[in-house]
Order: structure tokens, then sequence, then C-alpha cells
């Protein structure tokens, strides 16, 4: 029996973990156990609570109700905190997931204590040193032993860095968790009328990248991009708190009046709205990726994208923040060359890393 102690702290790692957290119970139950750890990073309800309830993921023996303050403040009080919970619970791997400050506090903890890491969604590169989530997965990646690749980009990026020991290239465990839903999102068409729209008649928007949301200029071409996109089509927006706020100090909401703003949404309800969207505007990483998987045009407002496979087959357009380039996209939309191509894998991410992790100890 190997033990995995598995760390999240972000709204996209619970959705990750999910996947994992699903094979082990499902198929691995007898030769692994997982012991989850909260962070506290994302701590709303909306952001957090929603998706264990959803997601059937184990609720976390531990929440170490750690989240706000400067990076360097998140990261180091983090970093004490699973030092303790590491020392108390021994586990054989250190699971961790994408680039946030609670992936690289619980790489860095469980590397001070040898105990061995494995990184999920290694080897992604933006190469944008100013983005922190750029500054976490160089470090992640670099102590990690085993690197579970989401796509063959990602491998051959830690390969020019030098790091091919270890490497393994999985698949995207955030396909497996859509395809696990997407039956059951086709069944929730109510989702949609609660929100007053029709299928293919509206676009959604998330933001929420630093870069975007911290700088004034960046948020202001975001802000009347979006509203200049909702004079020709209804615009849906699930705020992220962070960027509710930053409107709010800028002084833009009132900008954002024929946008339709709403709280977050559950998985389910997020997943059933990018199903059925035109065209979908975000920084989000995850949500970029969902917009393929469901074959939904997407126009990131952001000027380089990790989920370069997105690009090239025609499906991804960057707009940076820049409010004619958002609506020029969104107007073109069905213009664009798109592929079918499947970069992301089979569906069977969860499974390959938990194989690995069992053939590796
Ligand atoms: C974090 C990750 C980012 C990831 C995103 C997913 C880092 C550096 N960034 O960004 O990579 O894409 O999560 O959503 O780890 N807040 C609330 N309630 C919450 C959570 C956050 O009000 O439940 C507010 C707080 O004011 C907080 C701010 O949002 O200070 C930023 O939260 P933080 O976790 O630092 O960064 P995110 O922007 O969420
Ligand atoms: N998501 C959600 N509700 C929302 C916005 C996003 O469930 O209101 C989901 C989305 O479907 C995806 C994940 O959250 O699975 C993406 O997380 P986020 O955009 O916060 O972070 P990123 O992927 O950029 O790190």
């Amino acid at each position: 029996m190997i033990k995995i102690a598995t760390v999240v702290g972000a709204r996209p790692q619970f959705i990750k973990a999910a996947a994992v957290s699903r094979a082990i119970s499902d198929k691995f139950a007898d030769q692994v156990s997982e012991v989850l750890i909260h962070t506290g990073q994302h701590y709303d309800e909306k952001m957090s609570q929603v998706f264990f309830d959803e997601l059937g993921i184990p609720m976390p023996k531990y929440n170490l109700e750690i989240s706000g303050g400067l990076h360097g403040a998140m990261t180091g009080r983090m970093l004490e905190a699973l030092e303790k919970v590491l020392l108390t619970e021994k586990p054989d791997w250190v699971l961790i997931y994408g680039d946030t400050n609670s992936t690289l506090a619980a790489a860095l903890a469980a590397a001070k204590l040898h105990i061995r890491v494995a990184h999920v969604e290694a080897g992604l590169r933006s190469f944008n040193m100013r983005m922190p989530e750029e500054v976490n997965r160089i470090v992640a990646d670099r102590l990690s032993l085993l690197l579970l690749c989401p796509t063959e980009e990602a491998v051959i990026n830690l390969s020019k860095e030098g790091l091919t020991k270890g490497v393994h290239l999985v698949g995207d465990v955030m396909y497996d968790v859509s395809l696990h839903f997407a039956d059951i999102a086709s069944q929730r068409m109510d989702i949609l009328e609660g929100h007053g729209v029709a299928s293919k008649n509206y676009v959604l928007a998330t933001c929420h990248r630093a870069e975007n949301t911290d700088d004034p200029k960046n948020l202001a071409g975001i802000v009347y991009g979006l509203a200049g996109i909702a004079k020709a089509r209804p615009v849906i927006f699930p705020i992220h708190p962070r960027t509710k706020a930053k409107i709010e100090e800028y002084g833009l909401l009132d900008a954002l009046g024929g946008v339709s703003m709403i709280e977050p949404v559950s998985y389910l309800e997020m997943v059933v709205l990018e199903k059925n969207a035109e065209v979908i505007v975000t920084d989000s990483g995850g949500v970029q990726k969902e917009a393929f998987f469901y074959r939904v045009p997407c126009v990131t407002t952001r000027e380089e994208t990790e989920w370069v496979e997105t690009v090239s087959a025609g499906w991804n357009i960057l707009s940076g923040s820049d409010a004619t380039r958002m609506i020029d996209a969104v107007e073109q939309h069905t213009r664009w060359m798109k592929l079918d191509v499947k970069p992301y894998g089979h569906g069977d991410a969860a499974e390959r890393i938990i194989d690995i992790l069992i053939s590796s100890s």
C-alpha cells in the first residue's frame, strides 16, 4: 500500500484532483491510500466547498486556512504549515497540481523533507517570468521526481531545460473530468433558462489573471471589450472575487452595465455554460482548454498561452486585453480554420498517473 498526500488549494486544483481521487477509490483502493490537504488558498463557498460537494471529492483531512497576503507571505505560511502536516503523515509521495502558490509551497515542503514529489501538469510554460504561475511551475518541476505531462509540448519544454528523467506523457486530467461530466451537463439545459439565454446565442467570459486584474489599463481594456461584445449578444460573466474587487476599486463597474455579472458558478453549471456558448472569452488556463474540449471558439485575453495546441488547432485566438482586438475576434470566429485534433490524451490520465506512482514506488 502506498500513501499519497495530495495538496490542493485553488479552484482548478479541486477539479483536477477530483479525477485522480475518483480513480484511486474506483480502481486502486487496495493499493493506494490518499490524504487530502487543503491549504485554504481559495475559501469562499463558491470557490471551494461547492466543488467538493459536486465532484464527490473526499473531505480534506486538513484545511490549513491560509489565504491572501503577498505571494511570499502566503507561500511561506503554507510552507511552514505543510511541513508540520507532512512530518505527521509521512506519505510516500506528495502529489501536486498546476502552478499556484499552494503547488510551490507543497513542492518545497516535501523536497526539504526528502519526500518524493509528483507534479501533475508538469512542463507547461508561458515563457513569461512576470507571471507568478511561471515561477511556481518552474520550481515545482525542478523539485519533482515524477513529471506528469498533459501534452507533448510540455515534454519538449522539460527536455529543453534538461529534465528528461521521470517525465511521463499521461494526458490531461481536466479532459478526464470533462468526459465524465459532459453527458450529465447535457441533461441540464434548465441552467441556460435560469440565465435567460439560448444555446449558441451568448458569450461566456471569465477573468482573473493577475496581469489583467492588477493593471488598471488591462482590466479597463477587458471591461470595455466585454461591454462592446455585449452590444450584439448577451455576455455572461461569472466573476472571480479578486476581479470583482478590482473592478470596483478602479471604478469600472458602470462600464459593465450591459454584461450579466454573476457570482462564480459550480463546475456543472460552468460546463453547461461553456458547452452552449457561441464564443468563450477568458484568461483562464482551464477554461481555454474546456472551450476546446467542447469545440467552442475561444478568445484569450492574454498575449501568450501555455495551451498552444488550442491556438495551432484554430480554436483559440490571443487578443491580449485590447477591447478592439477582443471584439473583432468574437465577430470573426466563424471564419477561423478549426482542426479536429486530440492533443490532450484519451480521458485516462488519472489512471495512468496512479499506475506510474505505484510502479515508481
Ligand atoms: C490563484 C492562482 C492562479 C489560478 C487561480 C485559479 C496563484 C499565484 N494564483 O489566483 O494561478 O489561476 O488561483 O482561480 O496561486 N479571493 C476571495 N475568495 C476566495 C479566493 C480568493 O475573495 O475564495 C480573493 C482574495 O482577495 C485574494 C484574491 O482573491 O487575496 C486572490 O486570490 P489568490 O488565491 O491569491 O489568487 P487567484 O487570483 O485566485
Ligand atoms: N470554473 C467554475 N466556475 C466558475 C469559473 C470557472 O467551475 O465560475 C472552473 C472551470 O470550468 C475550470 C476551472 O474552474 O474547470 C478553471 O479555474 P480558474 O479559471 O479559476 O483557474 P485556471 O485554470 O486559470 O488556473
